[in-house]
């Protein structure tokens, strides 16, 4: 039975699901944020993003009683035996190096509220050193700090939360141990792994595995550049690749690569941070890694560009998809947004659709046209653009595509489409990595 009382502070993609998640397992959850229409929002059940599951759980947990919310970091200080720290640390503005502001706001606004013992613990991805850093500004409060790195993926977020790969915790003391063990009792009885270490090791567990991911992204997408110079084919190349178990099947597919608002933001971070420890050569494969990455969407361009005989002008293109990847709205730092707005820019009338993220993505490229079905945008269209492989984008008839558009040209930016399926209905298929 829960006898900890938990606060989610930050109630982004993270702390929505690491609240009501937490609310799930059967603890009392108080979550704040600073935005105080989003709290209103989640307060009466409506969750301001799109993942799968997560509505269900949000408002069971409200309607039980375990989950409340507030904009008040008083309210939090008294309540909390434990408060988890899940606010945004974005890319800074023209720099490589994430923003802390918001993180060192948290954590200042808080710990001059706190009057009895508890916890501090870290959620958000921050630069190697930073817990050290904050445990200080917790010092004579009664407080103390963890630092518990999160590697929950948007669309399978309600799973992870419950059913997490392994929970890794930087500590300073066997009493943050105690606690985290008490909070996280039901996946340890799982047999999930609980893996303590020091903060700099638990904050570098984080910021690694994102830059493994995006290298393995980016190792095979940089094979399909070297597949478009020889006629090879890089889905066979993976395909074969991902048998030998030492490299395996995931994060290997070719495409239009990474996005969102972590992995791009975090390998970046990660450099930046490895200059400031003077250990930057240790990362320089990483600027490749994100150079490979953002290659991939000027190929999409070249590769539309090219069926339409060289230039956008007086062009239509339907752009199918514009979440960084399929089951998620998060438009940040999308692949697919990048590709419709440069295609726009180049002169080509782009029209947009994506299942669920529409409304991000009309606020972040308002100057886009957008249609209400994948039919709509494809419509009289002269080359249409997979660029998030949606379910319903896969699954697609290639006749009924056929029907509404001007001509039968199409980009497979996610290797999603069979081919012979597509050709044999008179389609002209091209796609990243093969001929
Ligand atoms: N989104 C993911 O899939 C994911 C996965 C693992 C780790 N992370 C990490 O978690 C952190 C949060 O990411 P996110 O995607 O949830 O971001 P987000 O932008 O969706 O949410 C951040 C929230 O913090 C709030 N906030 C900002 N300043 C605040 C303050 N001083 N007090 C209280 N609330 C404040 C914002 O209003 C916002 O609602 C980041 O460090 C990110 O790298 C995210």
């Amino acid at each position: 039975m829960a006898t900890q009382r938990l606060t989610v502070i930050g109630i982004g993609y993270l702390g929505a699901t690491h609240a009501a998640c937490m609310a799930e397992l059967g603890f009392e959850v108080l979550g704040l944020d600073v935005d105080s229409d989003r709290i209103a929002r989640l307060a009466a059940g409506d969750l301001p993003f799109y993942e799968p599951g997560l509505e269900q759980v949000l408002r069971r947990n409200l309607d039980n009683g375990r989950l409340r919310f507030t904009t008040s970091y008083e309210e939090v200080a008294a309540f909390g035996d434990v408060h988890f720290l899940c606010v945004g640390t974005p890319q800074k503005a023209g720099d490589y190096a994430a923003d802390l502001a918001y993180v060192d706001a948290a954590i200042s606004t808080l710990a001059p509220l706190l009057t009895r013992d508890c916890l501090v613990v870290g959620k958000s991805t921050v630069p190697v050193g930073t817990a050290a850093r904050l445990a200080q500004l917790l010092d004579g409060t009664g407080a103390e700090l963890a630092w518990n790195p999160e590697f929950l993926r948007e669309g399978y977020a309600v799973h992870d939360t419950l059913h997490p790969d392994r929970i890794v915790l930087g500590i300073a003391s066997e009493r943050a141990e105690k606690i985290m063990r008490e909070v996280y009792a039901s996946q340890i009885a799982q047999g999930i792994p609980f893996i303590t270490a020091d903060y700099p090791t638990a904050e570098l567990v984080k910021v690694a595995a994102n830059a493994f991911l995006a290298t393995k992204i980016s190792f095979i997408n940089a094979m399909a550049e070297v597949c478009e110079a020889t006629g090879a084919d890089v889905t066979k190349l993976s395909e074969a690749l991902s048998h030998d178990d030492r490299i395996g099947a995931k994060f290997l597919r070719p495409g239009l690569g990474f996005g969102g608002g972590c992995l791009p933001k975090d390998i970046r971070a990660f450099m930046a941070r490895a200059d400031e420890l003077g250990v930057d050569q240790a990362l320089s494969f990483l600027r490749e890694v994100d150079a490979i990455n953002i290659r991939r969407r000027i190929r999409m361009v070249d590769l539309a560009r090219e069926l339409l005989g060289g230039s956008f002008k007086d062009r239509t293109v339907g752009v199918l998809g514009a979440a960084f990847k399929p089951n998620s709205d998060d438009v940040r730092d999308s692949p697919a947004l990048d590709v419709a707005a440069a295609i726009g820019m180049q002169g080509g009338t782009v029209t947009v659709y994506d299942p669920k993220a529409m409304s991000n993505a009309r606020k972040v490229h308002p100057t886009l046209t957008f249609g209400e079905s994948a039919l709509a945008a494809a419509k009289d269209s002269h080359v249409v653009l997979l660029l998030t492989e949606w379910a319903e984008f896969c699954d697609m008839d290639p006749y009924a595509l056929g029907s509404v558009v001007a001509e039968r040209n199409i980009v497979d930016g996610r290797n999603a489409l069979d081919p012979e399926r597509w050709r044999a209905a008179e389609w002209t298929y091209r796609a990243l990595g093969r001929h």
